[in-house]
């Protein structure tokens, strides 16, 4: 269960039915470009495709040897997964995340997995991304030298179903290679390929995962009073001159949420408008507890340019007591309480040290944090942001900087005698 709480945003209420007609407005516009080819809303109909979950499964359980996964890949083809996998890994399979280029992890790496146990899976929609090949380059050389012919077994490619040279070098070399529909982008992957077959290795409950991403679905064609996304969608829209917004998530499990949030936010909406305007908020990720020693201090007494989103678990699914020590009375105020209670106090007392400083701040509670309601809530956050495209007039599936980036980068590569 995912739930919205805007108790300190007193006009939130009336502000939602004044808008009411602008938000049906952006959500027909977002739901009419569903059929048009390009518009990249294919990540829609992902909760609901039960083949590629059935041929991700089949592979993992023709392959019950791994026990290291390397996933190679950066940007939406791996935060999501890194994210999901952290939080809900069952088997024990260890993952290792090549979202980089720097050398000496890649070597200390090497030196450390073995090859025959290790799975390498290489994930890029366009196939061209340089940190990427870069990566598969030193893997595949790597695999070769330990496992002769054997090899292949041992990596798996994601990418476009057609094209691109990730597509032409899996087929030259016959390797098992999984789709990203074309109809869906880099950050909003997750729930293809680009995220299930990692999670699959970690044996992470792809149901109820699916499920809860389905539940939010729902929610986005539901009338406005249900409408999640359409809500906190407004909420991002009525503070948009606020420059920064804060995910900051109360959960160790779900430490890497906020830097896969910072990417679909900013990544999506921080472009220019269609009268060149320049738009968009800066998401800042934080953790809690731990931000409230480091962050904190300055989104309460700081500037007022933020928009504050607590994301707060509601009960755990496992709890410790804290026993008693004797001679530490001044901690008894914690003796013989939940863990959990503490966790929930934290969380509760930034909420309103932030409100009373005069922040605008909300929270979504999560029932717990399991497959079901972690899997809604991120399809959640992909519906608010292509609402907040509409809204903000940008289309939110696209990235001119970040490919001219790309560019920049093979061009510097290729100029003869290039060296810093
Ligand atoms: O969201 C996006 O489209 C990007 O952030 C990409 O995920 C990132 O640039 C990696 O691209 P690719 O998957 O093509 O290697």
């Amino acid at each position: 269960m995912l739930r919205l709480d805007t108790r300190f945003l007193k006009d939130f209420p009336e502000a939602l039915s004044r808008h009411a007609p602008l938000l049906e407005e952006a959500r027909e516009r977002l739901l009419a470009k569903r059929k048009e080819a390009g518009s990249m809303l294919g990540w829609m109909d992902l909760p609901e495709d039960t083949e590629t979950l059935r041929e991700v499964r089949r592979y993992q359980e023709a392959n019950p040897w791994v026990e290291d996964f390397v996933l190679i890949g950066i940007g939406g083809s791996a935060l999501g997964p890194k994210a999901l996998e952290a939080a809900f890994n069952e088997s024990g399979v260890r993952f290792h995340y090549l979202d980089h280029v720097e050398p000496e992890p890649i070597a200390a790496l090497l030196r450390a997995l073995d090859p025959g146990k290790t799975l390498v899976n290489a994930v890029s929609k366009s196939g061209s991304t340089a940190e990427t090949l870069a990566g598969l380059a030193l893997f595949l050389k790597w695999l070769k030298a330990h496992l002769g012919e054997a090899w292949r077994r041992h990596l798996v490619v994601t990418t476009d179903p057609e094209e691109g040279p990730l597509r032409a070098f899996a087929e030259r070399e016959g390797l098992k290679a999984f789709a990203i529909p074309k109809e869906v982008g880099g950050r909003f992957s997750v729930f293809s390929p680009v995220g299930l077959l990692p999670l699959a290795f970690a044996g992470a409950d792809l149901d109820a995962l699916l499920m809860g991403a389905r539940k939010a679905n729902e929610l986005a064609l539901a009338p406005l009073e249900e409408n999640l996304p359409l809500k906190t969608a407004l909420l991002q829209h009525l503070h948009r001159h606020l420059p920064i917004t804060v995910f900051m998530v109360y959960s160790e499990r779900l430490k890497y949420l906020p830097a896969w949030f910072v990417q679909l936010h900013d990544e999506s909406l921080g472009k220019r408008d269609g009268e060149g305007n320049r738009v968009g908020t800066t998401a800042v990720p934080a953790l809690g507890p731990q931000d409230q020693h480091a962050q904190v201090q300055l989104f309460r007494e700081g500037p007022l340019d933020k928009l504050i989103v607590l994301v707060v678990p509601e009960r755990p699914t496992e709890d410790l007591t804290l026993p008693q020590v004797e001679g530490l009375t001044e901690a008894a105020y914690l003796f013989g309480k939940g863990l959990f209670q503490l966790l929930k106090a934290e969380a509760e007392a930034t909420y309103q040290a932030l409100a009373e400083a005069g922040q605008k701040v909300y929270t979504l509670y999560l029932s717990e944090i399991s497959p079901y309601t972690v899997g809604w809530l991120l399809q959640h956050l992909m519906w608010q942001t292509a609402f907040l495209g509409e809204l903000w007039g940008v289309n939110a599936f696209d990235q001119p900087g970040v490919e001219l980036g790309k560019r920049l980068t093979l061009t510097f590569l290729e100029r003869p005698g290039y060296e810093f």
